[in-house]
């Protein structure tokens, strides 16, 4: 099978084929979601929390993104590699600049960021030194201190005109695709049409051009699932067969449904 490249998805967008992301933080994951057909793996900062037992993705090192990323590439086959950049990893220019190249180094294909307008300079110049780039907006829980909890974003129509201004302006600035967490389904199907890059979501409704969902929550394995969250685990016998259920609902748009979303 031929590797999945940023072409690849942009293409699938433009076709309306829905592209399945999983997180992923080791080999061994990482082999059986390539061979259940996943599109892209995101070796994301959540490792913190369902990995390393914090509360919030905040502790998060470079070197353990670093290492995370050498492990998910060691069992990837074809699959698109996005790595997070992990909290204060990029708040200025140039350590972003330095610490997405280490990712990259480790395997990554793309690197991952939150924020909004701020990020529009590093954005390009990490383009510019050939380093693809996801946008994380809506809730982005690196600020979880500053947005007061893992609340939903963009609910009124002032917020909302405000985060697709946002989407459009970092697609401007060289953003190569899109995260939308936890924002209403509408707003998510909207922002999705007004961009041509791929957008992934989570907690975003079915609109958007590809799903994500955390490796433990969609196993069954977190105690206090988000609402946007569905057990593949349930009717199926093993791992393997139940990221394959995922992948194969994402596919047919059968996951997210209405109950997965928020509607304000
Ligand atoms: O770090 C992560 O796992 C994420 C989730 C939103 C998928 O960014």
């Amino acid at each position: 099978m031929q590797s999945i490249t940023l072409n690849t998805l942009k293409a699938m967008k433009e076709q309306k084929q829905k592209i399945a992301v999983l997180t992923c933080y080791d080999a061994t994951f990482a082999n059986a979601s390539n061979k259940a057909g996943v599109d892209v793996l995101l070796v994301g900062d959540t490792l913190g929390m369902v990995l390393q037992g914090h509360e919030t993705t905040l502790p998060v090192t470079v070197e353990q993104m670093v290492y995370h990323t050498e492990c998910v590439k060691k069992g990837n086959t074809r699959v698109f590699l996005i790595a997070d950049l992990p909290f204060m990893s990029y708040a200025c220019e140039g350590d972003a600049l330095k610490n997405a190249g280490l990712l990259m180094q480790a395997g990554a294909h793309m690197v991952k960021l939150e924020g909004d307008l701020w990020l529009v300079n590093s954005i390009k110049r990490l383009k510019e030194s050939g380093i693809p780039v996801c946008a994380h907006i809506g809730l982005t829980p690196q600020s979880v201190n500053v947005l007061g909890g893992y609340k939903v974003q963009g609910k009124s129509d002032e917020q909302a005109r405000k985060l697709l201004e946002t989407a459009k302006k970092l697609e401007e600035s060289g953003a190569a695709m899109l995260l939308l967490e936890c924002v209403p389904t509408n707003l998510a199907s909207k922002i999705s049409e007004a961009v041509a890059i791929p957008v992934i979501g989570i907690g975003a409704g079915g609109g958007t051009d590809a799903q994500v969902l955390v490796l433990h929550d969609m196993l069954g394995l977190n105690e206090r699932p988000a609402k946007f969250v569905k057990n593949f685990m349930e009717g199926q016998n093993n791992i393997c067969s139940a990221i394959k259920a995922y992948v194969d609902a994402v596919k047919d748009g059968s996951f997210p449904d209405e109950s997965h979303g928020y509607n304000y």
